[in-house]
């Protein structure tokens, strides 16, 4: 009998390994029986624009943490598919920093050409909430709640499944790290996580205060400034965002100590402190899978590009038969779940074989954290993750090839000058394709000057 196998999840990383699976069967491989389970109506994950915010209507947290108004804010060339190029999709060159729905058109492409979601069974509207392992079955039982059949106040049919393999491709971007601080509660403006910010103009002319000085922090301060925000003040932990050329209404401290009784002023670590219209929470998000039953099959993870626990990036070293997708900090997005999908399908496939200890996996682990640690003292971990994706990629007949991993490493060298001489016109330059070798088009108006975020004004010009 045909093992089977769960994918949790038909956002990029899902995707990646339907396609992995799908170039084994075109290359004449019998594959195994994969059903995917996607809680959303459609496949792209992220990059599908959600209005609802906190938790939906199946008392569930909304999955979207992407603004109207987002950008990509690196360039697209970095993290393009190698067997589907920009150019094919769109029939065109476009610019290099596209806004959200051109991204998702890019990515459902994809999935259209190879026409994944007919070759494979993928559930949508079907939101996994348990997955168990049997040691008697050497099985592992799925529990899916199909949220289709929930209308008029009837509840949703919930069914089990059993499978061989389970990938947990449900990305780490959703569940909000929501930090307290004194006084927080009694602040009069709006307090929000970003993973609730759905158009940046309800600022204008506001004085924001973002707390954390992650990309979210970065890219939330410059739309603020680009849609007319009073001032923002960015409050940091550890260090700041590490832009040097912020424009005057955009400044730095450390962090938020307190807010004032008055509910306006903040308070911060160096005594400093400022009257704030808005308080955005830009303080990351946790890895989350409460669906997984026991510690063994839980990933225990934060937003770094080398989390412990699984081998190769990929494998869960606790339980070899769960393979986690995408969990990392990500310079490499697409480009880095396409390696991990090949490689996890060909350990599924039995074409790639695991230590045979624990151990030995966790010690390959530590070696990777090492080479991370190391990575971060040169405050650089771009060519770290790039190493990874060539670990990755010479294992398996994956179409990435060393040379692109080089071409887009490149990419981000390029990427920090450009934001290093000003950051709110990095987004305006203009990258060669390492996949067709043509040059991107400069878009017709910079992004400051740019209010049309829709795919039809970025690709028709
Ligand atoms: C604000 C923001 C901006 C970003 N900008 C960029 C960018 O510019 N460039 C870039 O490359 N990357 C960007 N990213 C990173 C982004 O995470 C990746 O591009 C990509 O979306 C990750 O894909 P994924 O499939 O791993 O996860 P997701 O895109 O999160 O997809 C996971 C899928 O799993 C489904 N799912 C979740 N739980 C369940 C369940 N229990 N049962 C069934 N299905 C489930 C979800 O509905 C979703 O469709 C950004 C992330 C954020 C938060
Ligand atoms: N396309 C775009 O333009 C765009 C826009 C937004 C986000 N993104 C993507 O979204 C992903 C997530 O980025 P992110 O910035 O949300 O997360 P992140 O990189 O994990 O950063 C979280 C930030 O919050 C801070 N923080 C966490 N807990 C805190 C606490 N208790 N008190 C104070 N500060 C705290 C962290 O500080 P420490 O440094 O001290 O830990 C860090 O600065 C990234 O992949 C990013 O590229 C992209």
């Amino acid at each position: 009998m045909k093992k089977r196998v769960a994918v949790i999840g038909a956002g990029p990383s899902g995707l990646s390994l339907l396609r992995a699976f799908d170039s084994a069967a075109e290359k004449g491989a019998e594959i195994p029986e994969i059903v995917c389970f996607e809680k959303q109506g459609e496949v792209g994950g992220l990059w599908k624009f959600e209005e609802g915010k906190g938790v939906d209507e199946h008392g569930e947290i909304v999955h979207g943490s992407m603004y109207r108004d987002l950008y990509i804010n690196g360039p697209k060339e970095v993290n393009e598919y190698v067997d589907y190029s920009f150019e094919e999709h769109y029939g065109k060159v476009i610019g290099s920093y596209p806004p959200r729905p051109v991204l998702l058109s890019y990515i459902r492409g994809r999935a259209e050409k190879y026409n994944l979601c007919a070759k494979f069974s993928v559930r949508f509207n079907s939101s996994v909430s348990k997955i168990s392992y049997s040691e008697d079955t050497a099985k592992f039982t799925v529990t899916v709640k199909d949220r289709s059949t929930a209308r008029n106040g009837t509840e949703a049919k919930v069914y089990s499944e059993d499978f061989d393999h389970v990938v947990v491709a449900v990305g780490h971007f959703s569940t909000p790290n929501v930090p307290q601080f004194p006084g927080l509660e009694a602040f009069k403006g709006s307090v929000l996580h970003a993973h609730d910010v759905r158009d940046l103009s309800e600022f204008r002319g506001m004085d924001v205060l973002l707390v954390g000085s992650g990309y979210t922090a970065e890219d939330i301060a410059c739309q603020c400034f680009k849609l007319g925000a009073a001032s923002v003040t960015i409050t940091f932990r550890s260090n700041p965002t590490g832009c040097c050329n912020w424009p005057e209404s955009i400044k730095e401290v450390p962090l938020l100590e307190r807010v004032d009784s008055n509910g306006r002023t903040c308070h911060f670590k160096d005594g400093s402190s400022k009257d704030v219209d808005a308080i955005i929470l830009c303080t990351g998000y946790l890895h989350d899978f409460p669906f997984m039953v026991g510690d063994e099959l839980r990933l225990v993870a934060g937003n770094r590009m080398w989390p412990l626990g699984l081998y190769q990036g990929v494998v869960l070293e606790t339980h070899p038969k769960v393979f986690y997708l995408g969990m990392q900090a990500q310079f490499y997005s697409f480009t880095m779940f396409d390696a991990q999908a090949w490689y996890v399908r060909d350990v599924i496939m039995g074409r790639l074989t695991l230590p045979s200890s624990t151990e030995e996996m966790v010690a390959h682990s530590r070696k990777w954290r090492e080479a991370e640690l190391a990575a971060l003292a040169k405050l650089d971990v771009k060519p770290f993750q790039g190493d990874y994706v060539k670990e990755l990629i010479r294992h398996t007949d994956c179409p990435i090839t060393p040379e692109f991993v080089d071409k887009t490493q490149q990419m981000g060298v390029d990427w920090d000058k450009h934001k290093a001489l000003d950051i709110m016109s990095y987004r305006d330059h203009a990258f060669v394709s390492a996949v067709t070798g043509n040059l991107a088009r400069t878009h017709h108006t910079p992004w400051m000057q740019n209010f049309d975020d829709s795919l039809e004004s970025y690709v028709n010009f």
